[in-house]
């Protein structure tokens, strides 16, 4: 049983910037600001504001509408994320690594809670890239009606409890060896097209990146376009439907539309100047993000009543479309922008989740195995094989609701861990250059730890208990392995050594 200590001990910031160099292990710089930022946007903008919008807008599961007041609820997420946002480019552009707030906490809080939070991102990038492939599949299959009147049998677009929930009958599915057999065919296949994309190059995928969030945002634009032509100042009355409850509960539901521009973070080591770039592209996603976010609720919420998208949750911007009688091709503009959204938000998911396996396995914590880079493409395709293997298999028969509650808790235990990361690290090391800082002393910090609690206290009891057995799995593993591994274990065991001898 590894000492407290040991569990403590912290990779010091230097320590980790030069391990980073080592031959073998070394990913490529290739990317710039402006492709950075559209990595942010490329991961922020996705299910949350094609779908969730509406069960936010009227409180299906709560019970609770925010109705129009969406748009306040909007904007209280966005502070809270600013704040944390602030805190992830401080650390991003003094330890530009790919780990994220994996490393951060390495540096900071030591080696259990840094195995505990790599842990966790798994919840946000794979699981939360679970929940994005689902609600891919259902816009894809929708525009395959809408433009080609394909209908695929609900058997292979479904999981199996969606399945059952629908009152539909499993004696009618075709069974292996006795099991019915219902997936989510199209979920897996997108994800496993991603990553052989990713197995090729970040580049390649960066470029492909951008492509989509040109489109997402033209779709977007067309859309708010739409919203003016369509608005009627009456659907803004009652405004508040739900109170100020409606708000909270409203900004709880949409924190998932915000999820990903962190995620800028991970792509730190591959970026040309990180300690410029990372805060451009980690606050300038955030910001454009919330932009397109108010605006496009103002457009929803003014070309509808917010009661009349009640039973059409899952499409909240085409049923806005279609009460107003807007042209066919409108709408099949607005389920296509929904399946390219998607698409570049499980892109950057894809791509970060392995970067932080392979700075977890650099440090020891994961088998060598996957710290492997391909030596052609240069990419950790050991990690990305894994993660698409994974995220793949559970897309076919998963949950969207529970996906996606598992993925809001996890990210938000990630984004308290950051902001304690930077208090910490102004503590401990205040004369460390930091090439952006957080303006305000430890108000932000602070502020976005708060709120981030404030929103996970906000979460079901299942959603906790989940989390909190999810964590225990990985506390088991740690101590079966990363304890005993730990390249700082075995480094600083080198070190004693010699004076130990007398
Ligand atoms: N923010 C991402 C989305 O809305 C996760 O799809």
């Amino acid at each position: 049983m590894p000492s407290w200590r040991e569990l403590t001990r912290v990779k010091s910031v230097d320590a980790i910037l030069a391990e980073s160099k080592t031959r073998g292990h070394k990913l490529s710089r290739v990317l710039g600001a402006m492709d950075v930022t559209m990595v942010g946007i490329g991961a922020v903008i996705g299910a949350g504001i094609f779908a969730m919008i509406g069960e936010a807008a009227v409180g299906a599961s709560s019970g609770t509408p925010a109705g129009p007041a969406l748009v306040v609820s909007f904007l209280l997420t966005a502070v809270a994320c600013g704040f944390t946002a602030l805190c992830y480019a401080e650390l991003a552009a003094m330890v530009p690594i790919s780990g994220s707030a994996y490393t951060y906490s390495y540096a900071t809080l030591g080696e259990l809670a840094a195995w505990i939070i790599g842990w966790d991102l798994i919840l946000e990038y794979a699981i939360g890239n679970v929940a994005v492939a689902i609600s891919w599949s259902g816009y894809f299959n929708e525009l395959l009606r809408s433009v080609c009147g394909l209908d695929m049998p609900l058997w292979l677009r479904l999981d199996y409890r969606s399945f059952v929930q629908r009152g539909l009958d499993l004696a009618a599915v075709p069974h292996v060896l006795g099991v019915p057999l219902v997936l989510n065919l199209p979920a897996a296949a997108i994800v496993a097209a991603l990553t052989v994309l990713l197995v090729v190059g970040v580049k390649e995928s960066a470029r492909f990146n951008t492509v989509m969030v040109l489109f997402k945002l033209a779709i977007l634009a067309v859309f708010i376009g739409a919203g003016i032509h369509y608005f009627k100042a009456e659907n803004w009355t009652p405004f508040a439907p739900g109170g100020w409850r409606g708000i909270q509960v409203g900004a709880a539901t949409i924190f998932f539309a915000y999820i990903g521009f962190d995620a800028v973070s991970t792509v730190a080591e591959e970026t040309k100047d990180p300690k410029r770039d990372m805060p451009i592209g980690i606050i300038g996603s955030l910001a454009v993000c919330t932009v397109i976010y108010i605006l496009v609720t103002v457009a929803l919420t003014g070309m509808i009543p917010f009661s009349e998208l009640r039973g059409k949750i899952a499409e909240p911007l085409v049923a806005g479309l279609a009460y107003n009688h807007a042209p066919a091709w409108l709408t099949a503009l607005v389920a296509l922008g929904a399946v390219i959204a998607n698409t570049a938000v499980l892109l950057v998911f894809q791509l970060g989740q392995p970067r932080i396996f392979f700075a977890m396995s650099r440090d020891g914590l994961l088998p060598p195995y996957f710290a492997s880079v391909h030596p052609r493409f240069k990419t950790p395709h050991v990690t990305t094989i894994w993660t698409g293997v994974v995220v793949g298999l559970l897309s076919a028969v998963c949950n969207i609701d529970e996906m996606a509650s598992l993925c809001n808790i996890g990210t938000l235990f990630a984004f308290v861990l950051v902001c304690i990361g930077v208090v910490i690290l102004r503590v401990k090391d205040p004369g460390r250059a930091r090439p952006f800082r957080a303006p305000g002393g430890l108000l932000a910090p602070l502020l976005g730890l708060g709120f981030c609690l404030y929103l996970m206290l906000g979460l079901g009891l299942t959603n906790w208990l989940r989390f909190v057995g999810w964590l225990l799995v990985g506390l088991c593993i740690y101590f079966l392995y990363g304890a005993k591994r730990s390249a700082l274990r075995s480094a600083r065991a080198c070190e004693v050594a010699p004076s130990a001898t007398p």
